[in-house]
């Protein structure tokens, strides 16, 4: 509004008040005369006095705000996923707002009521139990909110976007590399190790292994002698299911399915304990420094590298455009059991002692002398 107009309603309001307040009586008094004139500016100019105005409730800043819930920080990739994705957001000028439910359902939905309620613009949420945040979906969505499900898939509500990595891949992958390892005219004898049952990528990953073993079972070429589920994708459950394998089968078997590198871990822990370490094939995922540091020695066989770096910054880029209301390009659709929902794939790779430097190295995921630590003296 230029300011001639603003002038010209100044002195037009100025004389309506000034009659107003002569009607009430207090025409000669300045002090009275000066209060009115401000008041009448903040009025044209649509500010409260501060005194008067409805305490209106501070106004949220501009700045964007992200909520990440995270299922647990106990694996040493999720710290990654954090870490990385906490900066891209700041770098964009946003905030983070980091939540952790240490894999309890309960205390993951309180983390995004609070979340919530602290009015963030975007929600991305990694599930302990994919079930069991549908009805956080639902409460950000009451709110307003919309929510980015990354890595892992919230299943049976109306989820807005799915960001993870060619989970059924990972599998096809893991049993790919035991495949190729069948003794010439024999068989593979496996023990398989599932991931956490409340973990939908646990079922992708054994949707892949499936996919490739199967036909082999079927030839006779593969023999499963044990298999169980880790609870919470625990190493100390790996290691139980690794020893209950040895007790009923003794030393006698080719190579352990372990669907991630925290299970694979506590599987060669039982296998040291029995002088079989590096003697058993042994798979895993996520390229843990531990892992590759087990495969630089030949204890552990192969994982597979999820660049976080890709899907952390990828998950950034989404989260703002989704609080910011912005179009967003997802090319895939997956079924979560209630919508289709919008999804973004990334690429892995498979990862053994031949390519260590080239994949992992290379990437700058992990250093030379973490992995080499013996080639460093
Ligand atoms: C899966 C994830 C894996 C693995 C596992 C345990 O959902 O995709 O990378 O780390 O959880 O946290």
């Amino acid at each position: 509004m230029s300011a001639r107009i603003l002038l010209v309603l100044v002195s037009c309001a100025l004389s309506v008040v000034t009659g107003l307040v002569i009607a009430r009586g207090g025409a000669n008094d300045a002090e009275a005369r000066m209060r009115v004139a401000t008041e009448v500016i903040k009025q044209v100019r649509g500010q409260k006095d501060p005194e008067t105005a409805i305490q209106e409730p501070p106004a949220k800043s501009n700045r964007l705000v992200i909520g990440l819930s995270m299922d647990t920080l106990k694996e040493e990739r999720w710290q990654g996923d954090r870490d990385l994705f906490t900066a891209k957001v700041q770098a964009a000028g946003a905030e983070v707002k980091v939540q952790s439910a240490n894999s309890n359902d309960v205390i993951q939905l309180q983390n995004v009521e609070s979340l919530i309620t602290q009015k963030v613009d975007a929600l991305v949420i990694i599930p302990h139990d994919g079930a069991a945040m549908a009805k956080a979906v639902n409460l950000a969505h009451e709110a307003g909110i919309p929510v980015l499900s990354y890595d892992r898939l919230i299943t049976g509500c109306d989820l807005d976007l799915y960001l993870t990595f060619d989970n059924v891949k990972v599998g096809e992958l893991q049993a790919k590399f035991l495949a190729d390892r069948i003794p010439a005219g024999g068989k593979l004898r496996l023990v398989r190790i599932y991931g956490a049952k409340t973990d939908n990528n646990a079922k992708l990953f054994k949707q892949g292994q499936d996919n490739i073993l199967q036909p082999l079972i079927a030839a006779g070429k593969v023999e499963v002698l044990f298999e169980d589920w880790a609870e919470d994708w625990k190493p100390e459950s790996a290691k139980k299911i690794t020893n209950a394998a040895i007790t009923k089968n003794g030393p006698n078997f080719d190579a352990i399915l372990a669907s991630n590198d925290g299970t694979a871990g506590g599987a060669i822990q039982a296998l040291t304990e029995e002088g079989l370490a590096g003697k058993v094939i042994v798979t895993g995922q996520d390229a843990d420094l531990a892992a590759c540091q087990r495969i630089a020695q030949g204890t552990q066989a192969m994982t597979v590298y999820k660049p976080i770096q890709s899907i952390a910054t990828k998950a950034a880029e989404l989260a703002l455009k989704l609080a910011q209301r912005k179009p967003l390009v997802a090319r895939d659709a997956i079924s979560n059991g209630q919508v289709d929902v919008p999804s973004v794939l990334l690429d892995i790779v498979a990862v053994t002692k031949e390519n260590l430097r080239e994949t992992v190295v290379k990437d700058g995921f992990r250093k030379e002398a973490e992995v080499f630590p013996s080639t460093q003296q």
